[in-house]
């Protein structure tokens, strides 16, 4: 047993360990993506995939990811570079750490702009802007936001100077005070959200949306997408877990922690569904409306309820909390790294990236108005951002992760941090082996080359 601990720091406890996790994992993936690519897929068979994924593959994996960070206490980078070095493995892998930095950089240019339009959002409930606005009304207002860089610009700075701050004041400092209030504060507006549903009338339709298995609506894109986002609800494949977890005390169980994480997670997500469809259905408007979903179809439902404008704002701070704390855990991998390979004061590092990705965010918000002539692929910035970072890279970073843990790790190592029954390890060991990168492979394999 090794006693090291970070030089960042350590967790008060493995409840905060679950807890800040947990405000990584919970965030616009599960309240604003999550629900809108479940209303293009169809509802029900997309949600049974996803639930799949994340149990075959989103947990094996986030165990593999809290282990190495653990084992070597340092950042993505090094981790994979001291456990590669232990098991007299190759030292490349620790590329593994560098694409993950890439993507928490390119998944964070986009996410801080969407977390300004939810600030956005905050303050338009909150005035009563809304109220009692039509579906043509909220879709205007929604365009108008997209067609104003400088709005938009004020608030995406706003939200990666929160991000910044938080990140720059360390991990018990920063992120663990946050963690402490914000999530149970996240849980609670959860539940006062469900409960307004319920009164909508319409909670049954809303239900039957999301769990009514109709396979002949499921694709080789729709299995991409449910994989793909288990990957990125669960902020796996790019070295955030395994940021927090280099942070993780040794006495905690990873397998029953990382369990904790995942059932959270998912139940935010189910939960999120089943506060949003109903309120959908109840106003008559259609679950598939894409990413204007929460920002155009749901303002025009509150706007319509009683007490909409209360319930309204609190769901967008609920929105807002939720990203704000899975948008600190994508600066932390890369912060620690600057930190202790460079020898970085935290706050030079955490200033440093937060321009770059401040610059980034530019390009991202200019998608919709004064750079929406540029496109990759056929996608604007924002889009191709958005697919590259959630469906291939960070499959791409879970497979390679998943293959390390099972072929380059010592057995005894994995063993000696997960500390598992032997058949349970056993199944662990050949989901990070086979299980996992082959099904990840296959669906990789089906994008690019679609069946018709
Ligand atoms: N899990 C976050 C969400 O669902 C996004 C994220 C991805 C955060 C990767 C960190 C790392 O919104």
């Amino acid at each position: 047993m090794n006693n090291k601990t970070s030089i960042q720091g350590s967790w008060a406890s493995r409840w905060i360990f679950i807890l800040a996790a947990t405000g990584s994992a919970v965030g616009l993936g599960n309240i604003w993506k999550f629900p809108y690519i479940t209303g293009e897929n169809g509802g029900g068979a997309f949600v049974l995939v996803y639930l799949a994924c994340i149990l075959l593959v989103g947990i094996p994996i986030m165990m593999a990811e809290v282990f190495i960070g653990r084992r070597a206490r340092k950042n993505p980078i090094n981790a994979l570079t001291d456990l590669a070095d232990e098991s007299a493995g190759s030292k490349s892998w620790s590329i593994i750490g560098l694409m993950g930095m890439l993507s928490g950089v390119l998944i964070f240019s986009f996410y801080s702009v969407v977390g300004g339009w939810v600030l956005h959002y905050i303050k338009i409930m909150l005035t009563g802007e809304m109220l009692g606005v039509t579906s043509e009304q909220a879709g205007a207002a929604f365009g108008g936001l997209l067609e104003d860089p400088t709005t938009l610009l004020l608030w995406h700075t706003l939200f990666s100077i929160m991000t910044v701050v938080v990140v720059a004041a360390g991990v018990n400092k920063g992120i663990e005070t946050v963690t402490r209030i914000m999530m149970p504060a996240l849980f609670v507006l959860l539940l006062i959200l469900l409960g307004y549903a319920m009164t909508t009338g319409s909670f049954g339709d809303g239900w039957n949306f999301m769990f009514h298995f109709d396979f002949s609506a499921l694709t080789w894109n729709s299995a991409l997408i449910a994989l793909g986002h288990s990957f990125f609800t669960l902020s796996l494949g790019m070295g955030t877990i395994m940021a927090y977890g280099s942070y993780m005390t040794k006495k905690a169980s990873i397998g029953k922690t990382v369990l904790t994480i995942g059932a959270l997670d998912t139940l935010v997500a189910l939960v999120a569904g089943l506060a949003i469809f109903p309120i959908i259905f109840a106003n008559n408007m259609d679950p598939g409306a894409g990413p204007g979903l929460m920002f155009i179809s749901l303002p025009v439902a509150f706007g319509q309820m009683p007490f909409g404008q209360l319930f309204g704002t609190l769901f967008f701070v609920l929105v807002g909390v939720a990203a704000w704390t899975s948008a600190i855990s994508l600066l932390e991998p890369t912060v620690a790294f600057l930190v202790e390979k460079f020898k970085l004061k935290r706050l030079t590092a955490t200033i440093g990236l937060g321009i770059v990705v401040w610059g980034l965010g530019i390009a991202c918000l200019g998608s919709f108005n004064f750079l929406s002539d540029v496109t990759f692929f056929g996608k604007n910035t924002f889009d191709f951002l958005d697919y590259i970072t959630a469906n291939i890279m960070l499959p791409l970073g879970g497979i390679l992760i998943s293959l390390f843990a099972g072929w380059v790790v010592k057995d005894k190592f994995a063993q000696d941090e997960l500390q598992l029954s032997d058949g349970i390890f056993k199944l662990w060991n050949i989901s990070m082996k086979f299980t996992a990168p082959i099904a990840v492979a296959i669906v990789l394999y089906f994008l690019i080359n679609p069946l018709s």
